[in-house]
């Protein structure tokens, strides 16, 4: 009988919970032992161990963030922490492991893999960072809660006729934030792939009002050079000259809480079980992930490092769009 064992790590994402259910139940069906790990990779350093049986995984569907628990863990990225989580697995004799997470963790699962475990990692972030998946657990809803804020914030916005920039996580991909600007009819967009400085924001934002409309709304991904904070800084120092109001709202962690979609239930779910099959048909070093419409494995040597490109068709439409 084969043992395998599954943590989430790195950000949580919602939608998390439903893979690791998926996980766990599709293992169990092929009449193998599973083990929760506690903590992403500290839990697997530290030895901290559960066995799942399907009800351990029970009611845990409709919860955003994780039941395994996440970390960002430094001891793992030294080789002496690495061994430390090798060793615990073989004590157990645990010889497949799924990793949860995004690009990171990801990181982290290629090098155990070179160390002579199976892994196969399910692509989950809300930044969508990751190739081998056009599109990861945790985007859809992270994507609905910053709408639900932008439409809210265009209300007041159009009230007041005042300019308003929000904020949306996603490191150094701007996926996110061009997916919210387009949803959400935004005016002007900044991500961290193309490089927008302030007066151009500002130009974007003047022309609307220029057009009639009562308000003018901002995306801006964190990771741009010209984040919220260097355009409200920017904003302050030439308020005369910009002429206009501008309200400044960074939604951070907030994006990331919540319950899962049905998308990413359902997304979740079916990486969950891709990650058992690729374990059972032989995978030792592979990320699961959908591309095309298809749940597939892609060797993590073909992903981690790799960085994801901006589809510059959907910029061009933002900008199309934003008329
Ligand atoms: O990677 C997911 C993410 O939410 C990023 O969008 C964000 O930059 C980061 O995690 C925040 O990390 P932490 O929760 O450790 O502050």
């Amino acid at each position: 009988m084969k043992r395998i064992a599954v943590l989430t790590s790195g950000g949580d994402a919602p939608g998390m919970n439903a893979a690791i259910r998926a996980v766990t139940r599709c293992a169990l069906e092929q009449g193998w032992e599973v083990f929760g790990v506690q903590r992403g990779y500290a839990g697997l350093v530290s030895g901290n161990f559960q066995e799942f049986n399907a009800r351990s995984v029970g009611g845990i569907i409709q919860q955003g963030g994780t039941i395994l628990g996440s970390a960002r863990c430094l001891e793992f990225q030294t080789e002496e922490g690495r061994m430390a989580a090798l060793r615990e697995l073989r004590q157990r004799d645990i010889t497949g492991l799924v990793v949860i997470g995004g690009n990171g963790s990801q990181t982290g699962a290629f090098a155990l893999s070179q160390m002579g475990v199976s892994v196969v990692g399910v692509a989950s972030t809300i930044d969508n960072d990751l190739v081998g998946s056009d599109i990861t657990i945790g985007v859809d809803t992270a994507l609905n809660i910053a709408l639900e804020a932008i439409d809210r914030l265009k209300i007041t916005a159009s009230s007041h006729m005042r300019a308003f920039l929000v904020e949306v996580m996603g490191r150094k991909c701007g996926y996110l934030a061009l997916m919210t600007a387009i949803a959400g009819g935004a005016e002007v967009v900044v991500v961290p792939e193309i490089e927008t400085t302030p007066e151009q924001v500002a130009q974007g934002l003047r022309a609307a009002y220029e057009r009639g409309k009562a308000h003018a709304l901002v995306v801006v991904a964190e990771g741009a050079k010209y984040n919220a904070e260097a355009l409200v800084s920017y904003f302050k120092e030439h308020s005369a000259r910009v002429g206009f109001d501008l309200r400044s709202t960074t939604l951070g962690h907030v994006q990331r809480g919540g319950a899962p979609t049905a998308y990413d239930r359902i997304l979740a779910t079916r990486l969950g079980a891709g990650a058992i099959a690729a374990l059972a048909n032989g995978e030792e070093s592979a990320l699961v992930g959908m591309l095309k419409g298809a749940v597939t494995a892609t060797p993590l040597s073909e992903v981690v490092g790799v960085q994801k490109p901006i589809d510059p068709e959907l910029l061009l439409l933002a900008r199309v769009l934003d008329k």
